[in-house]
């Protein structure tokens, strides 16, 4: 990692009290930005100002509130005096078929999910044209095929990942950069459902790697999509999932046919 990476810039932060947000923040300090990190739950943040008391600020912010998240950037730039990155990372889940989903319940992933990846790039825009800066969204393998029992959020992704392109081509001659990361299942609640006794084996069979994600590995992505060294990348939907939507969902031809296989080659 280069210390110096993001040194003098200004990162913004949403969903940043936890997960891959909180791990974003971490990265960004790290390479030595300035951050202000924002969540609707203060218990995180607190958390992070703990632990770092120089070029973090953190705030609590509802990123479906277009207002709160408008006073969100105005309070990045005032503090450290202009914006660099936006990085729209909050997100929420619900199961569900389009049966299943209350309409309250689909505006309300949209809502976190969608209208907010609107609201914080609507906000940070006019800063990023003065810094040449850019936008990073996190967004999912959801949003690049449909997961059984969770469409609210797949369509809400999928939305994300084509609003990146979109606001990628329309603000490309402004010099502004966006582009999206899209992970595969990341480890953000140690003992939750991907844990679970019953589901750890499953991942670890789809997963051509063999385990889910960590979030300081998608925190990396986003760090590099923001810097320099992704000075010509935009409107990119970057995929970091252990290989898993590499794969068609046939059978592991290799397993069914091992011993056909086996044979095959040493007959050759
Ligand atoms: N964990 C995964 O497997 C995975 C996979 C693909 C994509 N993602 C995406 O990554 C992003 C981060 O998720 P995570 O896994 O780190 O989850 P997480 O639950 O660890 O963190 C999400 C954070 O967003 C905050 N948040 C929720 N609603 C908010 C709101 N209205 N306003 C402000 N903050 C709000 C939460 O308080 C929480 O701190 C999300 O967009 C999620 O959809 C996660």
């Amino acid at each position: 990692m280069d210390s110096t990476r993001h040194s003098g810039r200004v990162v913004v932060v949403t969903g940043g009290g936890h997960g891959i947000g909180a791990a974003t923040v971490r990265r960004f300090l790290d390479e030595g930005a300035s951050v202000v990190a924002a969540d609707v739950n203060p218990k995180g943040l607190q958390r992070l100002s703990d632990e770092f008391d120089d070029r973090l600020v953190t705030r609590v912010t509802d990123v479906t509130d277009e207002a709160a998240v408008r006073d969100l950037v105005d309070a990045a730039v005032a503090a450290f005096g202009r914006l660099d990155t936006m990085v729209n990372n909050a997100g929420a889940i619900t199961m569900g078929t389009v049966v299943d989903v209350e309409p309250a319940d689909w505006r309300r992933i949209m809502a976190v999910n969608l209208d907010a990846v609107y609201f914080g790039s609507r906000a940070a825009i006019p800063h990023l044209i003065a810094t040449g800066g850019n936008i990073v969204n996190t967004a999912s393998i959801s949003g690049l095929a449909g997961n059984y029992g969770l469409v609210a959020y797949c369509a809400a992704k999928g939305a994300v990942v084509n609003l990146t392109r979109n606001m990628a081509i329309d603000h490309a001659r402004q010099g502004i950069r966006v582009n999206s990361v899209c992970p595969g299942p990341v480890n953000t609640h140690p003992g939750g459902m991907m844990d679970h006794p019953n589901m750890k084996p499953v991942y670890e069979h789809n997963i051509p790697m063999g385990r889910v994600g960590e979030p300081a590995e998608i925190a990396s992505v986003i760090a590099f999509l923001a810097s320099d060294d992704a000075s010509f990348i935009t409107g990119h939907n970057l995929v970091a999932d252990g290989g898993l939507t590499a794969h068609t969902g046939e059978p592991n031809f290799t397993d069914l046919y091992a011993e056909e296989f086996r044979a095959a080659q040493r007959a050759r």
